[in-house]
């Protein structure tokens, strides 16, 4: 997979891909990072990228021409699945659209600042916009890294048998059960005694049951998904 981040800040985005999975899943070629700064594709003086917005009101808007001429760039290099945009409204992050992204080849990745981009970058150079919650960050740069971490960690080969993300929370839309390590009893702590015998069928069951009844207890709605 190659991942292409349009940022005005590459310097906040780059160390989480310098540490942990990130990194070995880009020194395994399992993934490409590229980050392009906008201002690069500014020709105003100043390298300025956005301007005040039409109608009046506070803030400032990303300008269109930047944004277009490095997305027109990258897509005269290679066919993309997808140009995401991150922004508070677009539509909230879960499992289910990280597994699918997951599968795709190459995407693009803009981030937002300010106001928000031109409305003509939305109508007409994105195709996915993803929020990663109800909440507004200074920029789209850390929701990009959540992003990409949520996705880099589900290709196949990112994580090895004892990492595997098939028993995630969410990835059956349940919440993960309860896990313990040694010591089995710490300052009278006792780890749960079915963990502790080796039947395997029991621990299995064990954890299923757990899972539902943490799901029940803390995120109900998550039972409610079809
Ligand atoms: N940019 C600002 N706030 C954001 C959010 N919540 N998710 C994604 N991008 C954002």
């Amino acid at each position: 997979m190659r991942i292409d981040i349009i940022t005005v800040l590459p310097e906040l985005l780059k160390s989480p891909f310098e540490a942990s999975i990130l990194k070995r899943s880009i020194e395994k070629g399992l993934v490409e990072v590229h980050f392009h700064n906008l201002r690069d594709y500014t020709d105003k003086s100043y390298n300025q990228i956005d301007d005040y917005q039409f109608g009046g009101g506070a803030g400032m808007v990303m300008m269109i021409e930047p944004i277009d001429k490095c997305i027109t760039e990258l897509k005269s290099q290679r066919n993309y699945d997808e140009v995401i945009y991150m922004t508070p409204d677009g539509s909230t992050l879960n499992q289910r659209m990280a597994n699918s992204l997951s599968l795709v080849e190459n995407i693009i990745i803009l981030c937002g600042h300010y106001k928000g981009v031109d409305q003509r970058v939305r109508d007409t150079l994105i195709t996915k916009e993803i929020s990663i919650g109800d909440y507004v960050l200074s920029g789209g740069e850390l929701g990009a890294a959540v992003l990409c971490d949520a996705i880099i960690r589900l290709i196949p080969g990112v994580l090895n048998n004892e990492t595997s993300a098939l028993t995630d929370t969410f990835q059956d839309d349940l919440l993960a059960p309860p896990v313990y390590t040694r010591p089995a009893e710490y300052k009278g702590l006792k780890v749960p005694e079915v963990l502790l015998n080796g039947n395997f069928p029991k621990i299995e069951k064990w954890r299923e049951d757990q899972a539902y009844e943490r799901t029940k207890q803390l995120r109900p709605d998550l039972l409610d998904n079809d």
